[in-house]
């Protein structure tokens, strides 16, 4: 027997929240033939990863990637951080189904200019993925905001029943051409308006699909366990799992309440399918929000429209240099993109550590002087988070990026090192490996990372992604219920 990949020697973390064994692990068309020891095998390559951890690929579970997917296919910073799968469509903001009239509204803008929006349909979307050839594999949710963008002339209030009708109708075909499930984004002001009725109705069409209901929640404020509630109640009302995009107490008045909010998530654990992510940094970024500016703690500008030289500033000092209020140099930026830094990092320690959380970067691949997140947010958990500050071990922290994610949302054979699963891998060693991103200089790829296979095709090595392709769109598959204990 001749196989494609041999890798030998390698500290093989599989997943499963279980300790690293050492083991040989053999590829064979795109996937795990045999793992043990396999000192007589030979393949067309073979590796000795003596001291280097094999893991399973890590599954982005929150992204903003779906457009770039296609327009940048090489996907750098995901793949230089040992990803292997984004799930895109988070936040209530979606490349498909989109119909737009004139130019996207905020925060859609975060995915593109009106031109990235090509998709009326989620199957044209998903037919372009697998046309694009993508380097890592897509899966997909559908955004409230992309849907109320399609039917309603006015985002500033809820929407009619005739809308809703309209909505849920694109709602069911995008489910039935492969969609994870709906994501909302309710603290934006394009969704503010929408009640909870509205988003009730709209995810009555997951129920009899069994697909995921992910949210943004209204308020990451002082009413975050209000908004936590009004999460659970419309998973209560469709029985659909729920996933709280990047639980966080956010503002300085909510730093200390991370224990609230994972007793609100325990106990809703007890009677439904819930779950979070989160990224591992004390520090937010999204469109430039005018609620959200104070100078209670710092804020700095990535991107204006009309005042792009401010990129990478502080709004403090832009303020200064103009000689104005904080809040009339945030007006006169827009629109424009900001990272606040809002968190206390206690609270990031806590959510992050908790079993019910997974990782997912949210970064924005758009933004000129982007969040560390984008390039950062794996290694930065492996190597500062697990490593240097031993907040958990090292194969908890693999398994909060591969095994848990793979589950939650039904990527079947996936998110494990097991004969039989695609060998979507990552080689990395554990004694350096660390994001390098950081708010200062934040586009720099990971120290540590060997190699990363996609689909058993060696995509990335010692720094460089080598052209290779073999990402594949990723359906929906089975009923999501079934996978929350
Ligand atoms: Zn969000
Ligand atoms: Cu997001």
């Amino acid at each position: 027997m001749l196989y494609d990949t041999l890798i030998r020697n390698a500290t093989v973390i599989d997943g499963n929240n279980t300790p690293g064994y050492r083991a040989d692990v053999a590829i064979l068309d795109g996937r795990i033939e045999r793992i043990g020891d396999l000192h007589d095998a030979r393949a067309t390559e073979e590796i000795d990863a003596a001291g280097r951890v094999l893991a399973p690929g890590f599954i982005d579970v929150h992204t903003h990637d779906d457009t770039v997917v296609i327009r940048q296919p090489q996907m750098l910073p995901k793949l230089s951080q040992g990803v292997t799968t984004v799930i895109v469509g988070n936040c209530g903001i979606s490349a498909s189904p989109v119909s737009l009239k004139g130019n996207p509204p905020d925060p859609m803008n975060l995915l593109g200019s009106a031109a990235a929006f090509v998709y009326p349909r989620f199957s044209d979307y998903r037919a372009a993925v697998e046309a694009a050839n993508t380097t890592l594999n897509v899966a997909a949710l559908v955004g409230h905001t992309a849907l109320r963008s399609n039917h309603l002339d006015d985002l500033f209030r809820t929407a009619t029943p005739d809308e809703i009708t309209a909505m849920r109708e694109q709602l069911r075909e995008s489910l039935e051409a492969g969609a994870l499930g709906l994501s909302t984004g309710l603290a934006y002001a394009s969704a503010y308006n929408a009640s909870t009725d509205e988003v009730k109705q709209l995810t009555e069409e997951l129920t009899a699909f069994g697909a995921v209901y992910t949210t943004h929640l209204r308020s990451e404020f002082e009413p975050v366990l209000e908004a936590m509630d009004e999460a659970f109640s419309i998973g209560r009302h469709s029985q659909s799992p729920v996933i709280i995009s990047h639980l966080k107490c956010a503002g300085v008045g909510n730093w200390g309440r991370s224990p609230q909010l994972l007793a609100a998530l325990e106990d809703a654990a007890k009677t439904q399918h819930v779950g979070c992510d989160c990224y591992p940094y004390a520090a937010s970024s999204s469109t430039l929000d005018l609620k959200q500016v104070t100078d209670a703690h710092r804020i700095t500008i990535t991107w204006s429209t009309p005042h792009p030289q401010v990129s990478g500033r502080d709004l403090i000092d832009i303020a200064a240099e103009w000689n104005v209020p904080l809040l009339d140099a945030a007006k006169r930026l827009q629109p424009a993109g900001a990272v606040y830094y809002g968190m206390d990092e206690a609270d990031v320690r806590k959510i992050l550590a908790h079993p019910l959380s997974m990782v997912g970067s949210d970064g924005l691949p758009e933004d000129p002087f982007p969040h560390p997140r984008l390039w950062g947010a794996f290694p930065r958990v492996l190597g500062h988070f697990s490593r240097d500050l031993g907040l958990f071990p090292l194969h908890t922290a693999v398994h909060k990026m591969t095994g848990l994610s793979a589950v939650r949302f039904g990527l079947k054979g996936r998110g494990e090192i097991r004969e039989g699963y695609w060998a979507d891998l990552v080689l990395f060693d554990p004694a350096t490996v660390r994001d390098v991103a950081d708010f200062h200089d934040p586009q720099r790829a990971a120290q540590g990372i060997d190699r990363v296979w996609v689909n058993g095709v060696l995509s990335y090595r010692d720094g460089q992604a080598n052209g290779r392709r073999e990402g594949r769109f990723l359906a929906r598959n089975g009923d999501l219920r079934n996978n929350f204990r």
